[in-house]
């Protein structure tokens, strides 16, 4: 997929759908800048994965809510590259609660990692591509669609959507695409949490109404990312591949449910 010899940095690798990411471009023999915020051992360990593969990587350290960290993490990139070829901006995080709980260091906080970390990222990354190179960043659907406690993450992956397009027009003619991938419910340790938050229904309520009736999984979510950032994808830029098995698409009236009430009603 073109990953040989490229220097890719992913955030949030050490577990969850950038692990999968950055598993995904070490196989293909890309060095890898394994990201994480506070799990060493987790990052580390998926190094040691990535190296299994024949690939090569080291694990980097940032809070990448402070603008300073995203400057050093970028500055050791550089220090030890001297370029980058692959940025995902994946590491996400976010207080899930109804509209009148939210404070400001609740909105701030939010908006700093999920969309400054992504548009600083990106200026950081694009400096460091000299010879064209791949932006991504991981949405939701949330971007798109209003449900319960998600109004604070949802309104940050649209902006991310946004950012896309502007940033793909600003640096396509530098030979730099910028895409994102929105997943829908994807079998992580995050989307666990969600659905234990009280007030949320079970899952199950949700993956009946899913086209394909399945929660996706990390690889499901890496393997349109891998696609976007390989030699594959060299005229796509700015756009927004979903990766929810339909969850997106559908709305009510749901037949099955029709086929409860009638059966209620005889
Ligand atoms: N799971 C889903 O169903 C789903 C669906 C659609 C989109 N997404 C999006 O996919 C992305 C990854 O989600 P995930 O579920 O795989 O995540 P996850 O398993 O919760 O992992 C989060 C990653 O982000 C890092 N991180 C958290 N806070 C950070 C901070 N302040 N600074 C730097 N790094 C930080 C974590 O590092 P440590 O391990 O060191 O803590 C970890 O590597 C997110 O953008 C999420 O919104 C997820």
């Amino acid at each position: 997929m073109g990953f040989e010899g490229k220097v890719a940095l992913v955030t949030g690798s050490s577990r969850g759908i950038g692990k999968a990411i950055a598993l995904g471009l070490g196989r293909g023999g890309a060095e890898v800048v394994v990201h994480y915020k506070q799990r060493q051992p987790e990052a580390e360990s998926v190094v040691d994965e990535i190296e299994r593969s024949g690939g090569r990587g080291i694990a980097l350290q940032a809070d990448l809510e402070d603008p300073e960290q995203i400057d050093s993490l970028f500055g050791e990139v550089r220090e030890r590259y001297g370029r980058l070829d692959v940025f995902v901006s994946n590491a996400g995080a976010s207080a899930f609660k109804s509209l009148g709980e939210y404070r400001p260091h609740h909105l701030q906080r939010t908006f700093a990692l999920n969309v400054q970390a992504f548009v600083l990222g990106g200026q950081h990354a694009a400096d460091l591509m000299r010879s064209g190179g791949r932006i991504l960043v991981i949405s939701s659907y949330g971007s798109q669609r209003a449900f319960a406690t998600y109004a604070n993450l949802g309104s940050a992956k649209a902006a991310l959507e946004a950012w896309v397009r502007f940033m793909a027009t600003e640096y396509g003619p530098r030979g730099i695409t910028v895409n994102a991938v929105s997943g829908g419910l994807i079998e992580t340790d995050s989307l666990h949490y969600f659905y234990s938050q009280p007030g949320i229904p079970p899952m199950e309520t949700v993956v009946r109404r899913i086209p394909l009736r399945k929660v996706g999984t990390m690889d499901d979510m890496a393997s349109a990312a891998l696609f976007l950032l390989s030699d594959l994808a060299g005229y796509i830029t700015g756009t927004t591949l979903v990766v929810d098995g339909g969850l997106s698409i559908v709305s009510p009236p749901f037949a099955e449910e029709g086929v409860v009430q009638s059966r209620e009603r005889g």
